[in-house]
């Protein structure tokens, strides 16, 4: 069956380019929507829209993601991902409290609204702790605070110099893990692929440098995957896994540890890029992310049919 499929972007990276390939090689017909010359009335769809099966939402920047996906819930257009999800995982407190709800091992975090209630978090936690803020991506902007003059530093520059989202300071237990991150790609909760990021630095993301390397789930890691991704809503994620034991098997410190957890969950990414997974692995990631968006697309058609029937 073909489908006309919606790409709402602002630039075509790899990841883009991977999925348009498959999109068209197995014949669907796909409309590219550039967030940047689109614009979005509140009545009424653009006429190119008429016919989207559904809409995948590929946008760099947040915001426009975040206003977007809500103009085609408006229009009855499926968007994967949804307005709902992409609202909870494009912000840091809403991941983390969302994660802690649905009983995910994440790491403590607190979050304070002044410098001075920010060093109270700091120091509860000890050094080193880290500092997030509390919107962005690729390791950017994050502190890893090892002392009280570090951290008073950083408070006062943030305070002053930060835009309005740095004033939010989003404080986190420094987890020892070893050397390594997992990142694994999923379609609402089911893992598509997973790699390990290695880094002599404490932040291991892709986008840093970190090297890359096929990773196997095991059952527990399954389990957090898929209560993580329903977590936030489901949809194609990047799920953000660190390893609580270390490599000879014993636990460092930490409240998921004494659970006997061997994983926690640090946060779920919603316009995940999968360039890197791609390169790392041998399952065709694109292929099995487009499966899922046919299955999606067809769902949602037949759910479509089934009402005019019943109305
Ligand atoms: N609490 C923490 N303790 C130790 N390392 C961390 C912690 N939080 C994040 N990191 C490291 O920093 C990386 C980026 O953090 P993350 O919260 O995923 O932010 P981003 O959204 O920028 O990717 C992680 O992949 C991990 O390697
Ligand atoms: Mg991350």
């Amino acid at each position: 069956m073909t489908l006309q499929i919606g790409i709402l972007y602002s630039r075509i990276r790899k990841d883009e380019k991977l999925l348009l390939t498959e999109l068209r090689e197995r014949g669907h017909e796909v409309t590219k929507i550039d967030v940047r010359k689109q614009t979005f009335d509140i009545s009424e769809a653009a006429a190119e829209f008429a016919d989207l099966d559904i809409v995948v939402d590929r946008c760099l920047a947040t915001s426009r993601s975040l206003y977007a996906t809500q103009f085609f819930d408006a229009y009855g257009i499926p968007v994967v991902n949804s307005h709902e999800t992409a609202d909870v995982c494009a912000d840091k407190v809403k991941n983390s409290l969302a994660l802690e709800k649905a009983g995910v091992p994440t790491p403590k975090t607190k979050v304070a609204f002044t410098k001075e209630t920010a060093m109270e978090a700091i120091e509860e936690f000890g050094y080193p702790c880290v500092l997030k803020p509390v919107v962005g991506s690729w390791g950017r902007l994050m502190a890893k605070i090892d002392s009280p003059d570090a951290a008073e530093a950083i408070l006062e520059h943030k305070a002053t110099l930060g835009h309005y989202e740095h004033k939010v300071f989003y404080v986190q237990e420094f987890v020892e893990k070893p050397g390594r991150d997992i990142r694994v790609l999923a379609v609402d909760g089911e893992p598509v692929a997973a790699m390990v990021r290695s880094s002599d630095h404490w932040i291991t993301n892709a986008a840093k440098g970190a090297e890359t390397d096929v990773f196997e789930l095991d059952d527990e890691a399954k389990k957090l995957v898929q209560k993580s991704s329903d977590a936030v809503g489901g949809g194609l994620l990047g799920v953000d896994l660190m390893e609580t034991a270390d490599v000879s098997g014993s636990h460092s410190e930490g409240s998921q540890t004494e659970s006997g957890q061997r994983y926690t969950v640090h946060e779920v990414n919603h316009t995940v890029e999968f360039k890197a997974l791609n390169d790392a692995v041998e399952t065709d990631v694109a292929g099995t992310v487009v499966d899922w968006l046919e299955a999606k697309a067809t769902a949602a058609n037949a759910s479509e049919a089934e009402l005019e029937v019943t109305f």
